[in-house]
């Protein structure tokens, strides 16, 4: 299946997703009613954002809502929540954006807010989900993503769920005081046919 055939190329009108659902988690795309204090104290959360832009904007449940908001008719960003399957609880989000249509590319970021969640899989897990998103329901061509260096647990997990890292940007980023390094990592879809 091609991404003229989906409709996603061509059509117009928002990107509409169905939920993607994994062995423990499943994502499916945020709303504003999404937004709750537990969301926001991620984003104020230093340890979370240290390795994140966002970390430069002040942040408010209407800022946040906002945001959210804005991905809605946007076709090069969609904006997905990680929930565990067990409890339905929202512990992170996971983003395509800078979707380019002419060239089938898209960039995935992800966030664990919640801490106590760390170090259990759930990152390589929503990656997996990512890929199939992207090449399966997106049929893009292309996923990437620009990650600091010594962002470890993030490398392996993009690694771990298939990504390569490419090249590596020197100093690129600010990171508590130093510069260190940007790594690109990247994923072709096998399956991908040309339009
Ligand atoms: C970075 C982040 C996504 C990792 O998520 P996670 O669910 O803990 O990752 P996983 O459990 O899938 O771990 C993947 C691998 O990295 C390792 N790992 C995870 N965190 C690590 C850390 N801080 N230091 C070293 N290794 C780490 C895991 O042990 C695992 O390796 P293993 O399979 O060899 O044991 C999560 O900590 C997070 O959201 N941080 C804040 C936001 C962020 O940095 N996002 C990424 C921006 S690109």
């Amino acid at each position: 299946m091609t991404a003229d055939q989906t409709g996603m190329a061509s059509a117009s009108g928002p990107l509409v997703i169905p939920p993607l659902i994994g062995p423990r988690l499943h994502l499916r795309q945020l709303t504003e009613d999404d937004v709750s204090p537990e969301y926001l104290a991620w984003l104020r959360d230093d340890e979370v954002v240290s390795h994140l832009e966002v970390r430069f904007l002040a942040q408010s449940m209407e800022t946040l809502r906002q945001f959210v908001a804005g991905f809605k008719a946007d076709r090069t960003r969609l904006l997905l929540g990680m929930f565990l399957n067990d409890v339905d609880k929202h512990v992170g989000n996971l983003s395509f954006s800078h979707i380019d249509w002419n060239h089938y590319i898209g960039v995935v970021g992800l966030l664990i807010g919640d801490r106590a969640q760390w170090g259990r899989g759930l990152a390589t897990e929503a990656l997996v989900l990512a890929r199939e998103l992207g090449f399966r329901h997106l049929c893009l061509h292309r996923l990437e993503a620009g990650i600091y260096a010594n962002n470890v647990g993030s490398v392996k997990a993009f690694v771990k769920a298939g990504f390569s890292l490419e090249c590596r940007l020197e100093q690129r980023r600010l990171h508590k005081g130093q510069f260190v390094d940007e790594v690109l990592m990247g994923c072709r879809n096998p399956d991908f046919r040309s339009p």
